[in-house]
């Protein structure tokens, strides 16, 4: 069983859970995930590793209420245990020999962008981050990245924090002032990540994307997480989920991504009542 250690409400629907789990917290590394299961009625959903903590032995997650499965791990608080927490699953994100680099996270995707910002910060590169969000009141995690970057780009669609305008626009605002990226990594929903790399293809900026689809074993047998890169089958689970954002067909994973959409928001709806 997995002890939870810390539990912090960032916004409306998102949490930071932090779980005692040192095995995985000794090996885990940026880009990577664990697959939890609350219960032994439970489904298994994938999940970032978020940060860890070698010395304590904890892996911090960060998870957005949106269905019936995150329902139920949101109503356990920290001295609560969780069944299975296995990992760290997929591969490390490689992120070594960038000079300047934009990190790019949407909404809930910052919660991803964060440890990959804080990453490359780390290993010496310059880091522009730009964090998009609909409105002020679902803005997560704006001291941890503004702590792990050299600027903070906080992007509103209204305008009610930070800039107005999308995650886009600060990208080419800044290319345009002379940003000489090197790196682009782009981390929220599909649309979003399809828009980034429509403004780094043309100017050829190497452009990192994450891949979040259904998951169900994470180790490559179920065929859930496939996805076409380059015009070949990949796996999220084992080949990603980093990928070129260059390469992945983006319109046959976002149709993918709707195939459960009416049974998940049905499952939500009955844990709800
Ligand atoms: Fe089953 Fe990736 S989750 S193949």
């Amino acid at each position: 069983m997995f002890q939870i250690v810390e539990k912090r409400k960032l916004n409306d629907s998102m949490t930071l859970m932090a779980v005692n789990a040192p095995f995985i917290a000794k090996k885990a590394k940026a880009g990577q995930f664990i697959i939890l299961r609350v219960d032994e009625f439970g489904e298994r959903i994938p999940l970032t590793v978020a940060d860890y903590d070698r010395e304590a032995g904890t892996v911090t997650i960060i998870y957005q209420i949106v269905g019936k499965t995150t329902m139920k791990l949101d109503q356990l608080n920290v001295g609560d245990a969780l069944l299975d927490f296995i990992g760290p699953l997929g591969q490390a994100s490689e992120l070594e020999g960038y000079k300047r680099a934009a990190v790019i996270g949407g909404g809930a995707g910052c919660a991803i962008a964060w440890p990959q910002a804080k990453a490359l910060h780390q290993m010496g590169a310059k880091v522009d981050m730009i964090a998009g969000f609909r409105n002020k009141d679902i803005i997560i995690l704006e001291d941890e990245m503004r702590a792990d970057s050299d600027n903070l780009y906080l992007m509103t669609d209204d305008g009610s924090n930070g800039h107005k305008g999308f995650v886009t626009s600060a990208l080419e605002e800044n290319i345009e002032n002379g940003a000489d990226y090197d790196l682009v990594v782009a981390i929220g929903p599909l649309v979003m990540m399809r828009a980034v790399v429509g403004v780094t293809k043309p100017r050829n900026i190497k452009t990192i994307i994450s891949m979040n689809p259904i998951m169900i074993d994470g180790t490559g047998m179920c065929g859930g997480c496939r996805l076409t890169v380059g015009g070949k089958t990949k796996f999220a689970c084992v080949d990603g989920p980093d990928f070129d954002g260059f390469e992945v067909d983006f319109d046959e994973a976002i149709k993918r991504g709707r195939t459960y959409f009416d049974k998940e928001r049905a499952a939500a709806r009955e844990e709800s009542c």
